[in-house]
């Protein structure tokens, strides 16, 4: 892992919980937390990437989001684990294969919308008791690029529910402002992680490269450092309902 140059105790005494922490973007933010103190309840998905959790999350549940009984499962596993949560990070997502809008099947909309948007909403909801009980809590979620810019084709669906976060973090900050839970969004461009192995061709990525301000793909450690900024009151204390884009300058507004 990088070193961030922060504090070692940074979050200590904080009780952090991160979904899709098994691998990529997540796994270098639980892995930077762990480093800065925070107790860490991960959570990872399908593919048997918790045990890459192992030494870094306190404690892994793992819960396939597609799934409504698995998302009720994760959250009474977090509720038994702790009664009060510091920092939510949700991060679980993906885009499942490139959907044409002519082709797209209900079933591939419905799991797309029940992992990248629905689940936020319905952890995001139980969760708000336990935020309740910090005394500076903070909901990052991470969103993308393709929020704002649409995404590239095929991307459609994945692309409106990112939106859809955005929007629904920007309500969140200013509903949950009186009881100092913030909320921010955190906006990848192109991050090199397995994601793009499976969505992307190494010519498309390659093209994306050279129209990178910065010329080079974004990486895991690119990203881990703003979420400690946006979970820490001490750094970012005034900053709610603020999208953070960590694209090389790929997109600039
Ligand atoms: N890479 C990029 O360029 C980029 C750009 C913009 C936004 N993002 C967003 O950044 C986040 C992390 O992506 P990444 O690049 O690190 O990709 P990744 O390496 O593919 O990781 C995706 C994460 O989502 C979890 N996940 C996927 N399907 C799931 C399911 N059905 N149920 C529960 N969890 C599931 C995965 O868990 P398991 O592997 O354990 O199943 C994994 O932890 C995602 O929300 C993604 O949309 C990425």
């Amino acid at each position: 892992m990088a070193d961030f140059g922060f504090s070692g105790d940074l979050f200590s005494g904080k009780t952090v919980v991160i979904t899709g922490a098994g691998r990529g973007i997540g796994l270098a933010v639980a892995t930077a937390f762990k480093a800065s103190g925070a107790t860490v309840i991960a959570h990872s998905g399908r593919a048997g990437t918790a045990r890459q959790l192992a030494g870094i999350a306190d404690q892994t549940f793992e819960a396939d989001f597609t799934k409504s009984e698995d998302v009720n499962r994760f959250i009474v596993n977090v509720t038994e684990a702790t009664s009060s949560v510091d920092v939510l990070i949700h991060n679980a997502g993906t885009m499942f294969g490139r959907f044409p809008a002519d082709k797209l099947t209900s079933t591939d909309y419905e799991k797309l919308v029940m992992l990248n948007q629905t689940s936020v909403v319905r952890v995001t909801k139980a969760m708000i008791p336990l935020l309740r009980k910090s005394k500076a809590a903070s909901i990052i979620n991470t969103i993308s690029i393709s929020a704002t810019t649409g995404g590239s084709p095929g991307s459609s669906i994945y692309s409106a529910t990112k939106a859809f976060v955005a929007t629904y973090t920007k309500a969140l900050a200013r509903e949950l402002a009186p009881d100092n839970i913030r909320a921010n969004a955190i906006s990848p461009g192109t991050i090199a992680t397995d994601f793009h192995k499976r969505y992307s061709s190494e010519e498309k990525l390659e093209a994306t490269r050279l129209a990178i301000p910065l010329k080079r793909l974004g990486t895991p450690d690119d990203c881990a450092p703003a979420y400690l900024f946006l979970a820490a009151n001490q750094l970012s204390g005034y900053i709610t309902g603020q999208t953070l884009e960590i694209n090389g300058g790929q997109l600039i507004i």
